[in-house]
């Protein structure tokens, strides 16, 4: 397996190694804006199933095609409607996955044997680069093993994918930290399947209306119906029992940690606002902090390092500080929640 740093400069010799390998049915680790994914050929059945072996995918969980130019676009889906244009050329590239009709040169196991394919133009140039140079669409899925939580720094995901990929490329911290708004349009209404930095806000803008999906705060069983087979799957989990906790008073928030770490005798690790470090009675090195809670870009950038982090710490349990369901905020519990498997309280 080869390792490339990037994070300074591309490097362009190693950037033709890179798509060579792609180009040969490779997979290979990249980064984007929004977290690091495990790419391959989208044209390549082969590739893909190389991609589904190494993080222990279900099968029935299709994965995003990344282009790099939205000429690619009609190569690969159908029958775009005006408001799914629009929603493109407002929100591509950027952290925006956009579910369309796909054409027959998808294969059945990218779109996990949907009608559609998701596509997304990633606003990173070592992504682009090597879409653009591959000279064929990339499908990548997040990188980290299935159910873990997604990959915003080589250092949180190398030791549980090394040797499963051809390359890693590593072009440091990820931008935004949590993968991207995932919209489907169903009679012209653009549906939110996955929350991410693109806010509902702004999709109405565009749109002039938009709606959540079913599975953005709460489980949806076995049965039910969903538009994003993802949401059915375990996600995001670090190891250790999680629980998510909020509430609108920093106070009350306060007070309610505080009688948790007691009843559990200190044997916690907090995923908490730096502003609350000196308010919380649990030793200093069990306290990780998520970043300013007036700062939500910060927090969503830490948030998956901050859950690997806790896990490696142990205890009986990880409390974790939730926000109001607002703006990114919405993002931010979405994967929260099923971080805890949905064990969450608000007071
Ligand atoms: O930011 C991101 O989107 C990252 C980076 C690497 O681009 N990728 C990512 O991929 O998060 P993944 O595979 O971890 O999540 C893709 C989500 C899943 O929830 C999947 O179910 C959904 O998109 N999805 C993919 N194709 C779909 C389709 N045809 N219909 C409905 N949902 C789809
Ligand atoms: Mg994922």
């Amino acid at each position: 397996m080869m390792y490339y740093n990037w994070k300074q400069t591309t490097n362009t010799d190693e950037l033709k190694i890179v798509c060579n390998l792609i180009k040969n049915g490779e997979i290979v680790i990249f980064p984007t804006e929004t977290v690091y994914g495990i790419g391959a050929n989208a044209y390549d059945e082969k590739a893909i199933g190389k991609i589904f072996m190494a993080k222990g995918r279900p099968s029935d969980n299709p994965v995003i095609v990344h282009i790099s130019d939205k000429k690619t676009i009609s190569e690969i889906a159908r029958e775009v409607t005006e408001v799914e244009q629009k929603l493109i050329d407002a929100f591509m590239p950027g952290p925006f996955t956009l579910i369309l009709n796909k054409t027959d040169k998808i294969p059945d196991i990218v779109s996990g044997g949907l009608p559609t394919v998701a596509v997304r133009m990633p606003d990173n140039v070592i992504a682009r680069g090597i879409i653009t140079f591959s000279g064929v669409p990339i499908a990548a899925p997040s990188a980290n093993i299935s159910g873990r939580p997604s990959g915003t720094a080589v250092e949180d995901i190398r030791q549980e994918l090394e040797g499963k990929v051809s390359a890693i490329v590593d072009g440091g911290e990820t931008q935004i930290g949590l993968e991207s708004t995932v919209v489907r349009v169903i009679e012209e209404v653009p549906h939110i399947l996955r929350p991410g930095k693109i806010t509902p806000e702004e999709i109405r803008d565009v749109a002039g209306c938009v709606k959540f999906s079913n599975g953005i705060f709460e489980p949806v069983s076995e049965n039910e119906k969903v538009e994003s087979p993802g949401v059915k799957h375990k996600h995001y989990a670090p190891k250790t029992p999680a629980e998510l906790i909020y509430s609108k008073v920093d106070g009350t928030l306060i007070f309610e940690l505080n009688r948790m770490v007691k009843y559990y005798k200190g044997d916690v690790v907090i995923l908490g606002f730096e502003e609350h470090k000196n308010n919380i009675v649990v030793s200093k090195h069990r306290f990780i902090s998520l970043g300013s809670k007036n700062n939500l870009e910060e927090v969503a950038k830490n948030l998956y390092s901050a859950l690997r982090k806790a896990d490696e710490l142990g205890g009986q349990i990880i409390l974790i500080e939730g926000v109001e369901k607002r703006g990114l905020g919405i993002a931010i519990m979405n994967r929260l929640l099923r971080s805890c498997g949905y064990r969450y309280h608000e007071f």
